[in-house]
């Protein structure tokens, strides 16, 4: 099968890591005919696309073993949650025959909750202010023609007239302002015959409102990456991992085995690696594609050139903390009437995420943070069930008693501290550029694969194309030889 026929000899590749680049490596390398061997150094496939359930076993670094107590149904996508509509991850999707189901990546009931506000705003109200002060203040300008440079007296005109919409303020040159309205939602909706509705309130004057600094709220779901629609698969992030494997075959994957040395020789490579016996081993093979995060690279033993040495070491690993905290009642549904989203917070939890499934359904696990950088660090100091306990006494803050009173149980995990990953992505300082040029191109036969080594990092879309690039690159030279 494949591209070696004729009497050519396949060439054989060993791939470092079983995370999703490597898996992409492997899966399209086999394709077109090529003997793989993959070595991953935990006892799983997947890497960061990690979907916790019921028995999942961790132990952190420095830290405890967790055990998952969800229930039967119920899990955490630990890792990788949403996926953008333009990703090649769904076309992976398609194609593994993996089913998706929307992610409601944003949500105008869902809460912005700012802890000098107290009660949660949600966020159409905080939407809405921002679209009628803008445009309150933007047609005031314009009335007092202080962008005449700018417009013509047509664009003026129809400018204002945007603006009405647009901000749902006063239409007339007397009256600009924004007052609030519908858009802001209400406390006790519109309903049958005498029942007009009242508003959330109060409105906050257009420097309160400033003053907040709730912009930074408004601009996610715009972005690129972010905006609706979404997707996740039907039953956790780790179908594609099991998906890949079915296809790339289990007994190419040998778990449990952790690499100590990669030596590129003329004619071939040599991986020396500990295999989950304890064992040392070697594996050859004709070129090598390492997977693996560049900060567990560089602390690999290889003969690949300072250079190479001091690129690996150069993209800097971010600490990230995600918290899933399962229910016995679905509680944002039926007190709060939020069916999926994000609630964005100053608390150090920053994102708390509702489930996108399982809607009225009995129980539910809920992200109870996902944060990054300090907050992740400060978390992850604490042991487990004290992480658990911390985000609960904050998430109470939003949500009132039931945060804390409904809880079934949690999984907390301190992606910097997961043996063999040690990072939730990746960062690459000021001008690195030589860096990351330099390990986008093979060193010998040794290739280099991940997220990391694209413009989408901490997406799988990345690591896919990365693998992606890495096998044409392989390809083309081995068809070549
Ligand atoms: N993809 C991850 C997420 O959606 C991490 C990430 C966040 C990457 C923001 C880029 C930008 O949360």
């Amino acid at each position: 099968a494949g591209d070696f026929t004729g009497g050519r000899k396949a060439p054989r590749v060993v791939v470092l890591g079983a995370g999703i680049a490597g898996l992409t490596t492997a899966y399209e390398l086999a394709k077109a005919g090529y003997q793989c061997r993959i070595l991953e150094a935990k006892p799983r496939p997947g890497g960061r696309n990690w979907t916790v359930r019921s028995g999942t076993e961790e132990r952190e670094l420095g830290g405890g073993t967790q055990r998952a107590e969800f229930s039967a149904g119920q899990y955490l996508n630990a890792g990788p949650a949403r996926i953008a509509q333009h990703m090649v991850t769904l076309d992976y999707c398609r194609e593994l025959g993996v089913p998706i189901e929307p992610f409601a990546n944003q949500n105008g009931d869902a809460y912005v909750h700012l802890d000098q506000v107290g009660a949660p705003l949600r966020h159409r109200t905080v939407k809405a202010d921002a679209h009628g002060y803008v445009s309150e203040l933007l047609a005031k300008a314009v009335d007092r023609d202080a962008l005449d440079k700018e417009l013509t007296a047509e664009d003026r005109e129809r400018l204002l007239a945007f603006l009405g919409d647009f901000g749902a303020i006063g239409k007339r040159a007397d009256d600009w302002a924004y007052r609030g309205g519908p858009r802001r939602g209400y406390r006790v909706p519109p309903g049958a015959a005498g029942v007009t509705g009242e508003p959330y309130g109060p409105l906050p004057s257009l420097s309160e409102y400033l003053a907040r600094g709730t912009g930074r709220y408004l601009s996610f779901e715009v972005d690129y990456d972010q905006a609706m629609m979404m997707f996740q698969p039907v039953g956790g992030m780790d179908r594609i991992v099991r998906a890949f494997v079915d296809r790339v075959g289990e007994r190419r994957i040998s778990y449990g085995s952790v690499v100590r040395e990669i030596r590129d020789r003329a004619a071939g490579v040599e991986v020396r690696y500990t295999d989950a016996r304890g064992r040392e081993r070697v594996e050859r093979a004709d070129f090598c594609v390492a997977a693996l995060p560049p900060h567990v690279l560089a602390r690999t033993a290889h003969n690949l050139g300072s250079a190479v040495q001091s690129a690996l070491r150069t993209p800097a690993p971010l600490a990230v903390g995600k918290l899933g905290l399962e229910y016995r009642r679905r509680w944002w549904e039926e007190d709060h009437r939020i069916y999926g989203g994000i609630t964005e917070t100053d608390l150090p939890l920053t994102h708390v995420w509702y489930p996108s499934h399982g809607f009225h359904s009995e129980r539910g696990v809920l992200v109870g943070y996902y944060h990054y950088r300090q907050d992740a660090l400060d978390f992850g100091k604490l042991a487990p069930r004290e992480r658990i306990a911390r985000a609960v006494a904050l998430g109470e803050r939003i949500h009132g008693p039931a945060h804390r009173e409904e809880l079934a149980s949690g999984f907390a995990v301190a992606w910097h501290r997961i043996p063999h990953i040690e990072g939730g992505w990746i960062e690459w300082p000021e001008n690195s550029v030589a860096a990351y040029d330099l390990l986008n191109e093979p060193a010998g036969r040794v290739y280099f694969a991940g997220d990391w080594l694209t413009h989408y990092i901490g997406w799988q879309a990345g690591a896919i194309g990365s693998a992606r690039r890495t096998v044409s690159l392989l390809h083309e030279r081995s068809v070549r030889a």
